[in-house]
């Protein structure tokens, strides 16, 4: 049987991001897909309201840890961990951007390459946790223009794609797709030659 996940109408609460339904399509990935997660240690970079981590924990990953600086995060997680009956997992709000990478599994960005300064730091970031730990990078994306026009755009592969429906189409400046992505594995092999 399928896991749902219960979402929340908090999650616009965190930085006021129109996270639901743009997040709501990572979250579809991870329950359709928990090979993904399953027996992982994952860590939700940004994670907003949690759905993404709350996900790969209903995925059967084996640690979570979620990851967003907005303190009201940490809340609507702990919150949302509530609703869905599970146990709460860690959620740190300091900035791990920078910090010496853990040995981490996977790592999931749901929405994550809205500014170019971040996408770059985050690109430095993953490069490192790819090169150390072979970590793996789940990347989803409603094809902003920062992360379609970035270097990193050309080094994934896209695994899926969901069509956003028309009112979020309308709400988030004409965005129409959702994609899922990962590194492709010329990559991995570049990073550890570096
Ligand atoms: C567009 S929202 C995406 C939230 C969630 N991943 C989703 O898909 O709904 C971006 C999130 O990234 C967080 N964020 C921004 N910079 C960050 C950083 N350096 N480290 C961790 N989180 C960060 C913001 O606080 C915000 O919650």
């Amino acid at each position: 049987m399928k896991a749902h996940l219960r979402n929340v109408a908090l999650v616009d609460c965190v930085s006021g991001w129109n996270a639901s339904v743009l997040d709501e399509k990572q979250i579809k990935y991870l329950l359709d897909n928990p090979g993904v997660t399953k027996d992982k240690k994952v860590l939700d970079l940004g994670s907003g309201c949690g759905a993404s981590s709350i996900a790969a924990r209903l995925s059967g990953a084996s640690q979570v840890l979620a990851n967003d600086i907005d303190p009201v995060a940490t809340i609507v997680t702990t919150l949302n961990c509530e609703l869905n009956g599970m146990k709460p997992f860690p959620v740190v709000s300091k900035n791990l951007i920078g910090t010496k990478p853990e040995n981490l599994e996977l790592i999931l960005l749901g929405d994550m390459f809205h500014e170019q300064q971040l996408a770059d730091r985050l690109h430095c970031r993953l490069r490192e946790c790819i090169r150390t730990h072979r970590t793996q990078v789940l990347i989803g994306d409603p094809g902003r223009v920062q992360f379609e026009g970035h270097t990193i755009r050309q080094h994934l592969q896209k695994l899926a794609g969901f069509q956003l429906p028309d009112s979020v189409r309308e709400q988030n400046y004409g965005l129409t797709t959702f994609n899922n992505f990962i590194f492709a594995e010329l990559y991995f092999n570049t990073c550890e030659n570096t």
